[in-house]
């Protein structure tokens, strides 16, 4: 199979033997893959895959089934399906555990749904499951724009009328004000916490990937009982905090990592987006927000794009059926 292999911070396409799957696997023919800003850090050497995974880059794929370990019963030869990794989806087939793997959702093209399975997971996880955010409440999302950010505008704005976001230019602004965001801060030209007090605004839960000095001005203008939650720390791994704000306002401070998780605790993700997420796909209630798709052998182009951070949504690689 092709797949692509990375040295020195460079990626080319390589041909390898096709693995057969584990007894709780299956095997993926791999119509797409997502592209993640962790496949960036990865590349360069930072962010090696979990023991056990594959060291091939890739954290989501859709695709095919091509074939069934003994103990997986719930899926059939066939099935079209996209799937959450620890690693392998930029490859022609990957083999990956039953508990990760979802069926592609009726209205949905099966190259698209390699966008759902990284974004979904990790918005429903950090905001619904760890922040416990609760219809009607307010949410402040950073990098609104990001295929993070606009997979949680374009889910939550199913329950709630209060969606800031924050992002770098009146274009993404513009664009997560379209998807559904209520207010959209320029980073580069406002400060959020100066215009959030100032609009009087109290935030509920903060979903964010900034870090750095974003952290002091979060808890200012989190309400009382707010949460906030960090899925990255783009910009800077150190912050400064007044714990008085942690204290009055009786406020939450939490951080998560969907990778490193195993099958199980993915699949438990798995199960309640299936249950609660799915459904409003099928309704046409949460659209998908993909930016653009590269054939397989542009794939630095791809990560040369993420890198830019000019994209707006999901970047996508197509592995099959590439001209
Ligand atoms: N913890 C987890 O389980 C988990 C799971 C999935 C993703 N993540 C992380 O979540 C983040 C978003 O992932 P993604 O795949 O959606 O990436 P992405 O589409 O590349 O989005 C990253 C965003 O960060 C913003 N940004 C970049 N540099 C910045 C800076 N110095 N200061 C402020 N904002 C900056 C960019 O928007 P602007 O132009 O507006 O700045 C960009 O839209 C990544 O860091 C990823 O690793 C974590």
């Amino acid at each position: 199979m092709k797949y692509v292999d990375n040295k020195n911070n460079q990626l080319f396409i390589k041909e390898k033997a096709i693995e057969n799957p584990k007894e709780n696997e299956l095997q993926i023919e791999v119509y797409s893959s997502g592209v993640n800003r962790a496949d960036l850090l990865q590349k360069k050497g930072h962010y090696p895959p979990p023991a056990g995974e594959s060291e091939i880059i890739g954290l989501e794929v859709s695709g095919k089934i091509s074939k069934l370990g003994s103990l997986v019963n719930n899926f059939k030869i066939g099935d079209s399906v996209c799937a959450i990794l620890g690693g392998g989806g930029y490859a022609e087939f990957v083999n990956v555990d039953f508990k990760q793997v979802m069926p592609v959702p009726g209205n949905i093209n099966i190259h698209d749904a390699a966008s759902l399975p990284e974004t979904i997971l990790t918005v429903y996880e950090n905001i619904f499951n760890i922040s416990e955010f609760q219809k009607g409440e307010s949410i402040l999302i950073h990098g609104g724009s990001s295929g993070i950010g606009t997979t949680a505008i374009s889910i939550l704005k199913n329950f709630t009328d209060k969606i800031y976001v924050t992002a770098g230019s009146k274009e993404k602004c513009d664009a997560c004000l379209i998807l559904g965001a209520t207010k959209a801060i320029n980073y580069n030209e406002e400060d959020f916490e100066e215009i959030l007090i100032k609009e009087d605004i109290k935030i509920d839960v903060i979903l964010d990937m900034v870090g750095g000095n974003y952290f002091k001005k979060n808890l200012k203008i989190l309400n009382f009982k707010g949460r906030l939650t960090y899925i990255a720390a783009i910009g800077g791994i150190k912050g400064e905090v007044n714990i008085l704000h942690i204290m009055n306002k009786q406020l939450r401070v939490s951080g998560s990592t969907l990778r490193s998780r195993s099958p199980e605790l993915k699949g438990e993700i798995v199960q309640q987006v299936l249950k609660e997420i799915w459904p409003l796909i099928e309704e046409e209630k949460i659209g998908i927000n993909i930016f653009k798709k590269f054939p397989m052998k542009e794939v630095n182009t791809a990560h040369e794009l993420m890198e830019s951070s000019k994209h707006i949504g999901k970047i996508l690689l197509t592995i099959k059926g590439e001209k």
